[in-house]
């Protein structure tokens, strides 16, 4: 778990944390401390198939509460209602492909299917299978009415699983699966309301049908965002370029390779968001000419190839916005500041995210991230490096007071 600190304290709060039998079971020992870290009490419900991978004597030390396995053992005579009564929340993580098709047929064959069916507070499920389990239809079914039931249940990871495989199935992040609880029982709404717009990721520009230019974006710190906005109660739409991460829940995600297909999908939607914030690393040039087949050696050494510039989208739509806050994004190798406020006065943006993509543990491609947000009002926030998503709180967070609270002035930066 990183050092993350809760966005809403769960104090007070008492969750259910199911264990069933993936071979992620041993993270669910993050989960549970991270869950008492943030000042839940936390009881502790066991699968047959858990148990195969984890002891209960894990969880009852890491509790303080006496982990219980089966419908009929111990000394409580109906587990399956004193539990399910006295949880806030239950949350399940991991969950099995085979669990969920218990949850959403309502099978009761086991104390933790049983008590499901007599839940009122949020159920939060964080599944982790293969790949091919994850995308297998009647999965999908499965996840589907769970979802229309109100069920939240998280998009696994993309990632190596334990097939070795790369594949989306990895159990969500600790930080996600403690997001998830925290919306659920209290959720955070000061985004609630605004229509947000968030760019992401790198453009591929094609050179030929199997080339490209194109940077380390991994898109990450847009994900962030657009998942943030979205835990804040606002709605997004996400335009991002190629990534290899899942859509984030709740989100729409439009899909775009080129510069000038993200402009075009930016462009559609401007005028109907109330912020803009573009954190894709768009390509700056781009080939001139596109061949149509693949360019061939021909006994050449060296070849030229000629560029043109790409639009510059957050100029351009910020030069056409009426009420809009536009918000841009300064990836930066030296002279950070100075860079950061020509491009906060020359592209009229109201804010502006620095960040030295040289520092060692942030920038492109890794979970963490260090910025400067300015203001066009002159302000000033300073962020040493943390992870993407807490990031992410905080720009939103000078977003909200320096630009939805705040009458938008005259710049005031030099
Ligand atoms: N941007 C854009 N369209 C482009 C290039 C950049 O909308 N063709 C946006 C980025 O999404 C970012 C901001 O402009 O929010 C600054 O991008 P950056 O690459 O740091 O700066 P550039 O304007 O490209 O200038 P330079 O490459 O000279 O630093």
């Amino acid at each position: 778990m990183d050092d993350a600190k809760p966005t809403a304290d769960l104090g007070g709060k008492h969750i259910v944390l199911g264990v069933t039998g993936s071979i992620a079971a041993y993270k669910a020992v993050g989960v549970l401390r991270a869950l008492r870290d943030h000042g839940a009490t936390v009881s502790v419900i066991m699968t047959r198939g858990a148990a195969q991978f984890m002891t209960p004597l894990t969880f009852e030390v890491l509790s303080g509460r006496r982990v219980v396995t089966d419908l009929f053992e111990g000394h409580e005579t109906m587990p399956h209602l004193t539990m399910s009564e006295d949880a806030d929340a239950v949350l399940v993580a991991p969950a099995t492909a085979h669990f969920l098709a218990k949850a959403a047929l309502g099978l009761a064959d086991d104390l933790l299917s049983t008590m499901l069916l007599n839940v009122r507070g949020p159920i939060i499920v964080a599944p982790a299978m293969d790949g091919d389990m994850w995308t297998h239809p009647t999965v999908a079914q499965h996840v589907d009415a769970l979802r229309a039931r109100g069920v939240v249940v998280m998009d696994p990871e993309v990632g190596p699983l334990a097939s070795g495989r790369v594949a989306q199935g990895r159990l969500s992040s600790e930080i996600k699966i403690l997001e998830a609880v925290q919306v659920a029982l209290c959720p955070q709404t000061d985004w609630r309301g605004q229509r947000v717009l968030v760019s992401a990721g790198p453009t591929q520009e094609p050179l030929d049908p199997v080339r490209f230019l194109s940077n380390r974006s991994s898109g990450k710190m847009g994900y962030a965002i657009a998942e943030a906005v979205r835990a804040r109660g606002g709605e997004v739409v996400l335009v991002t370029g190629p990534c290899a991460l899942a859509p984030p829940s709740g989100v729409t995600t439009v899909q775009v390779n080129t510069a000038s297909e993200m402009a075009d999908a930016l462009s559609q939607r401007f005028a109907s968001c109330t912020v803009l914030i573009m954190a894709a690393a768009v390509a700056d040039f781009r080939p001139r000419v596109t061949a149509s087949g693949k360019l061939k050696k021909q006994g050449k050494h060296e070849i030229e190839l000629a560029l043109e510039a790409t639009p510059d989208i957050l100029g351009m739509l910020s030069a056409r916005r009426t009420s809009q806050v536009v918000v841009g994004f300064a990836a930066e190798t030296e002279q950070v500041l100075p860079h950061a406020k020509e491009k906060l006065r020359g592209k009229g943006l109201d804010l502006i995210v620095a960040n030295d993509v040289t520092q060692a543990g942030g920038g492109f491609g890794s979970d963490d991230n260090a910025a400067v947000i300015l203001s066009a009002a002159g302000e000033q926030r300073v962020f040493g490096l943390m992870p993407k998503r807490r990031l992410a709180d905080e720009i939103l967070n000078a977003v909200r007071d320096m630009c939805l609270m705040a009458p938008r002035g005259a710049s005031l930066v030099e």
